[in-house]
Formats: C-alpha cells, sequence, structure tokens
C-alpha cells in the first residue's frame, strides 16, 4: 500500500507512512505559511502574520529563539508543584459538581486554562476570556478551513487580543516575572509578543485538553494498563499521544518538486500530514494499533518533529501526566456513562465533544 496518495476531494496529497511523514517536516522546500497553501482561502490573510506556527525561515526561525527558552524541558520541570497543585484544585472544583461529570469540560479543559492563565499572569477575568473564546480561536488551525472556521477564528483572535492589549501595555517596560512580561523584554515587537500569546492558546489549550479526555477514556476502556501509568507515566503518556493525539493532520505546502515513497510531489502541492495514521505504522511499531502504555522505543509524531516541532510539548506532557495520575489515583473506578463516545466533527483534530463518567 502506497504511503503516498494523491486525493481528489480534497486537492492535496495524503501523507499516511511515518517515514514519509518525517520526510516532509524535517526536509526542505516545504512551507507552512497559509499564503502558499491552495488549500487556505484568501481572507485567513487577517490573521495576525507572525504566528510562528505559520511562518517559515527567516522569520520562524528568529520568532521560535525569541520565545523557547521559556518552554525547555528544564524551564517546565520548575513548574511541576505548581501543576500539580493546579490539578488537585481542578479535582475538587470537579467532585464538587456532583458524582457525574463531563470529564473534557469539567476537568479537561479546566487544568490547561489554569495553567496557561498562570503562565500570563491574567487572573480570572483572563481565564473566562480564554475558556469563552479558544474553542473558537482553534478553528485557525484546522488545515482545510471553512469560511465559518475562518470568521469565528479572526473574530476570537480579535476578542483576545482586546483584552490583552491594556495588559500589554501596562507591562511594557516593567520587570514582571509573569510570561508576557519575560517576552516583552525580548527583541520581539509588542505585536509579535500578542500573537505568540493568541497562537500559545490556540496551540495549547484544546489541545492538551484533549490529551486529558481521551487519554482518561482510553486508560478507563484498557483498565488493566493503569498500573502502567502510574509506575512510568512520562512513557504512558507518550503511547497515549501516540495513539490518541489531539492533532490529526498538519499541511505543508511544497516550495520546490518533490518526491515522496516513490510519488511525484509537484511544487505548489498541498500535502495533508497524516499523524494519526502515521502512528499506526507497521513498519514502525510492532502492533501498532495496541495501546500498551509499557511501549518502550521509537517516538511518534503527535507533537510533530523538525523546525516545527510542538514548543509546548514539554509542558503539555507535564500537564497531561499529573492530571492522568492524579485522576486515577482519587478515581480509580471512573467509568464512562456512554458506550459510544461523541467526538468532534473535525478532520484536523482527535477530539471528544464531551466525556459524560462517573467518578465512582
Ligand atoms: C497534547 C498537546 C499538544 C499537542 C498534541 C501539540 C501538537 C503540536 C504539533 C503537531 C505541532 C507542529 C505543527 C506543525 O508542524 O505544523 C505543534 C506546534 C506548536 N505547539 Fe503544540 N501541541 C500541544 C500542546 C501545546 C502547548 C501546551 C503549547 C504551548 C503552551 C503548544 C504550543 C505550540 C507552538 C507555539 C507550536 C508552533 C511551533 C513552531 O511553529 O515552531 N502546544 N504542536
Amino acid at each position: 500500500m502506497s504511503h503516498v496518495s494523491w486525493d481528489e476531494s480534497v486537492r492535496a496529497f495524503r501523507i499516511t507512512g511515518f517515514d514519509e511523514a518525517s520526510a516532509v517536516l524535517r526536509g526542505q522546500g516545504w512551507s507552512s505559511d497559509p499564503a502558499n497553501s491552495p488549500l487556505v482561502p484568501d481572507d485567513v490573510t487577517q490573521l495576525p502574520s507572525s504566528l510562528m506556527l505559520f511562518t517559515d525561515p527567516p522569520d520562524h526561525t528568529r520568532l521560535r529563539r525569541l520565545v523557547a527558552p521559556a518552554f525547555t524541558a528544564r524551564a517546565v520541570e520548575a513548574f511541576r508543584g505548581r501543576v500539580g497543585s493546579i490539578v488537585e484544585s481542578c479535582l475538587d472544583q470537579m467532585e464538587d459538581a456532583g458524582e457525574q461529570v463531563d470529564l473534557l469540560a469539567d476537568f479537561g479543559y479546566l487544568v490547561p486554562l489554569a495553567v496557561i492563565a498562570e503562565l500570563l499572569d491574567v487572573g480570572v477575568e483572563g481565564a473566562e476570556v480564554f475558556l469563552d473564546q479558544t474553542p473558537d480561536l482553534v478553528r485557525l488551525l484546522e488545515v482545510d478551513p471553512t469560511p465559518d472556521d475562518v470568521r469565528l477564528a479572526v473574530t476570537a483572535g480579535f476578542e483576545v487580543t482586546m483584552f490583552l492589549t491594556p495588559v500589554l501595555a501596562q507591562r511594557k517596560g516593567g520587570d514582571g516575572d509573569d510570561f508576557i512580561s519575560q517576552l516583552l523584554r525580548t527583541d520581539l515587537s509588542v505585536d509579535e509578543v500578542m500573537a505568540t500569546c493568541v497562537l500559545l492558546l490556540a496551540a495549547g489549550h484544546e489541545t492538551t485538553a484533549n490529551l486529558i479526555a481521551s487519554g482518561g477514556l482510553a486508560l478507563m476502556q484498557h483498565r488493566d494498563q493503569l498500573p502502567a501509568l502510574h509506575e512510568n507515566p512520562s512513557r504512558a503518556i507518550d503511547e497515549l499521544v501516540r495513539l490518541e493525539g489531539p492533532v490529526r493532520i498538519i499541511g505543508r505546502t511544497a516550495l520546490t518538486d518533490h518526491e515522496l515513497g516513490g510519488v511525484p510531489v509537484p511544487q505548489g502541492s498541498a500535502v495533508l500530514i497524516e499523524l494519526d495514521r502515521a502512528a499506526r505504522d507497521e513498519r514502525r511499531w510492532p502492533d501498532a494499533e495496541r495501546l500498551d502504555l509499557t511501549r518502550e522505543g521509537p517516538g511518534s509524531l503527535g507533537f510533530g518533529t523538525g523546525i516545527h516541532f510542538c514548543l509546548g510539548a514539554a509542558l503539555a506532557r507535564l500537564e497531561a501526566e499529573e492530571a492522568l495520575t492524579r485522576f486515577f489515583n482519587r478515581y480509580p473506578n471512573a467509568h464512562a456513562l456512554t458506550g459510544v463516545p461523541r467526538w468532534r466533527d473535525s478532520g484536523t483534530f482527535h477530539a471528544l465533544a464531551e466525556l459524560p463518567i462517573a467518578l465512582a
């Protein structure tokens, strides 16, 4: 079976093999800029132009270098104690909601929200704006957006920007140690700091919420693997990211002629890299469909790879580790209330629409 094929219905090449996907993500001659993509409507140019996810070198190199120091594994590890306390208070809050709760809305969303609100130091008011806006904001990451996706994402971006404008103005020139103040002290312009904050929300909130909820569901469905979660949370999260990774597809545009897996991919073509299918490539993982939290060995592409490798990967892993181990410590018998879970209708994201559960 070919791992690279043309899909006329979306007018893009679909890439489903691990090696072929890595070759694109790590190779030269591919663009992440929506302005180059034949799939993205023209009005996407209304979005801030300095979102690093959507830039190519040299702009990308500069933006990423300035923002990256705050996200190293070491910098993030220093935050573990705080994340643990945030998780505990989210669990308390969820418990107050009753015996039956929604693991996505009442827990999954709250953990990354509280973490990002604390990182940016925006208080309860900021957290509310972020909670309201991120479900729409994340539409800007859809690889094949509808006009509605674009309209809603632009409006949400505007709302977040409105909230953050006075915050940035007030912190500019100050010596605060919150993340916004730190970014304002780098060579980034105020507009670039704003775009970075919007991107962190768009890229970090929903994805992490979904990993917590989908990972939680997988564990409830494979309860025999709970000991492996507690024994080595970091290894367990890697396996959950492989099979339950929230990002299903990432897009690129060919800037030159390429050949992938024997298939010619001409300049100007859009490619859709299917991370979920690459994660089930038998050439890389024996018995690839099977969830095995003790699996050692090669990593997946759940956080991407190459120059755009997820900036928040260490933070997201940490949040998922703390959230899932603490949740199952408290509620080892929690179970889903629906036999068939309801998934969100999105080509780009692997995301539950809801996850009603009973805690005991
Ligand atoms: C489970 C949670 C997450 C998943 C699965 C995930 C996945 C990804 C993937 C696949 C990419 C690469 C996109 C591409 O190559 O086009 C990416 C990039 C990115 N992610 Fe994440 N992400 C997660 C959480 C986070 C968090 C918590 C943050 C920040 C707070 C974050 C910030 C970013 C940023 C800024 C980029 C762009 C990096 C660049 O362009 O150089 N992500 N993420």
